[in-house]
């Protein structure tokens, strides 16, 4: 028997974009857990599999076309669908890239910037059950709970990149050398949307509290960031606010992590950021996150492709999933769908299952298992938990 389908329609298209190293392997695991979802609660996940980054520079080469990381009909097929989940791009087969040349992590971007996905979701929480796994103390991470809202198409990853060969006076000692430029620049349109959404975001959590990160004592595009920041707080007077400096918050995620709830800042910093964030919750392989905007929104684990492992089965697909619990949540409104992913999840964990990156040295081997049966035991959690 299917349970009450609480989402608005049967059938969803989802856009579904391995990209390279573990990429495909934690996809899989994602895609069965999705498949479960659909018979549990009476909806089709329509899933067509595309092309991004590194797979997509070599069969665009392989075909005699223009290598690129994200080919026109990959984008053509993101718009045209609900969702699009992705995995993860990169590697050090194309790390070599010459200047110009096609480059995996464009694909990523491109494909943001063509979505209008103007605003990065990442949830950090501190995982009872991954408190030793964590660098970090116990008693440090415990009850950490956050919600990182980056900026996602702005600032210094968009604004003009140039580099210029045999400039006078770049090398050492009055050379000829070369010079490179990024442009940091960010419109007022562009901040208030993302502080916005994190003021929204933070006057529905237990804790209302909005910590925005800049770097107001050096940059023009802090300055301007802080001035927004503060007169959309005044709408939101039952939130707290506070401005935090970026250097001293990358000190304070770690020496006092307890005292975020809601932390908004802009596209570098919150690359950086999220990055170290996600050591609260033991390891990067826990954390998933939602891009959202103008367009069809994309789903992907914080994590990279992480191509030293590979194929070899031993990846954790749980960041991956629990990317497909965010999508169920913000694209399909099937919160209900969501929560019990979320709690399949917790459920693993708490049996002490681990994949090797959450593994303590205490872990009995046979607790220590791969991506298959890491996938495995949370479809046999959500199954049990009807
Ligand atoms: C991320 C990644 C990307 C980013 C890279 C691969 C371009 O690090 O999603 O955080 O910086 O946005
Ligand atoms: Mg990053």
């Amino acid at each position: 028997m299917t349970e009450t389908n609480e989402a608005t329609r049967t059938t969803y298209r989802v856009c579904v974009l391995p990209g390279d190293g573990i990429g495909p392997e934690i996809m899989a695991e994602a895609l069965r857990v999705l498949e479960h979802v659909g018979e549990a609660y009476g909806v089709r996940f329509a899933c067509e599999e595309h092309l991004i980054g590194g797979a997509a520079i070599d069969a665009t080469r392989a075909a005699g076309r223009t290598p690129t990381a994200l080919p026109e009909e990959t984008l053509t097929a993101a718009k045209a669908s609900d969702a699009v989940l992705l995995a993860a791009v990169g590697g050090p087969k194309w790390d070599g890239a010459k200047l110009g040349e096609a480059r995996p992590e464009q694909g990523l971007l491109a494909i943001r910037k063509s979505l209008g996905l103007y605003l990065n979701l990442r949830p950090v929480r501190a995982y009872a059950a991954l408190a030793n796994a964590s660098t970090l103390k116990p008693e440090v991470i415990s009850g950490a709970d956050l919600l990182i809202v980056r900026e996602l198409t702005g600032g210094l990853y968009f604004g003009a990149h140039e580099t210029q060969a045999d400039v006078p006076g770049a090398g050492a000692n009055g050379a000829a050398g070369m010079h490179a430029t990024d442009v940091m620049e960010y419109s007022e349109y562009e901040v208030e949307r993302v502080v916005r959404w994190a003021f929204e975001a933070a006057s529905r959590r237990a804790v209302r509290k909005v910590t925005s990160v800049d770097k107001a004592n050096v940059l023009s595009c802090s300055r301007m960031w802080r001035e927004v920041v503060h007169r959309v707080a005044a709408e939101y007077p039952q939130v707290e606010c506070s401005d935090m400096l970026v250097d001293n918050c990358a000190m304070q995620l770690v020496a006092n992590p307890g005292q975020f709830s809601v932390l908004v800042t802009e596209n570098t910093f919150g690359d950086i950021l999220s990055d170290e964030a996600s050591m609260l919750s033991g390891s990067l392989g826990m954390l998933a996150s939602a891009s959202l905007g103008d367009g069809t929104a994309l789903y992907e684990p914080s994590h990279g492709s992480a191509p030293d492992i590979a194929g070899q089965g031993v990846a954790n697909p749980l960041a991956q999933i629990l990317s497909v619990a965010m999508m169920l949540r913000y694209s399909m409104h099937m919160d209900a769908a969501a929560d019990r992913i979320e709690r399949a999840v917790d459920a693993v964990l708490a049996s002490g299952l681990r994949t090797r990156d959450i593994a303590e040295p205490a872990t009995p081997a046979d607790k220590i298992v791969g991506t298959r049966a890491m996938g495995q035991a949370v479809i046999d959690a959500f199954e049990a938990a009807e």
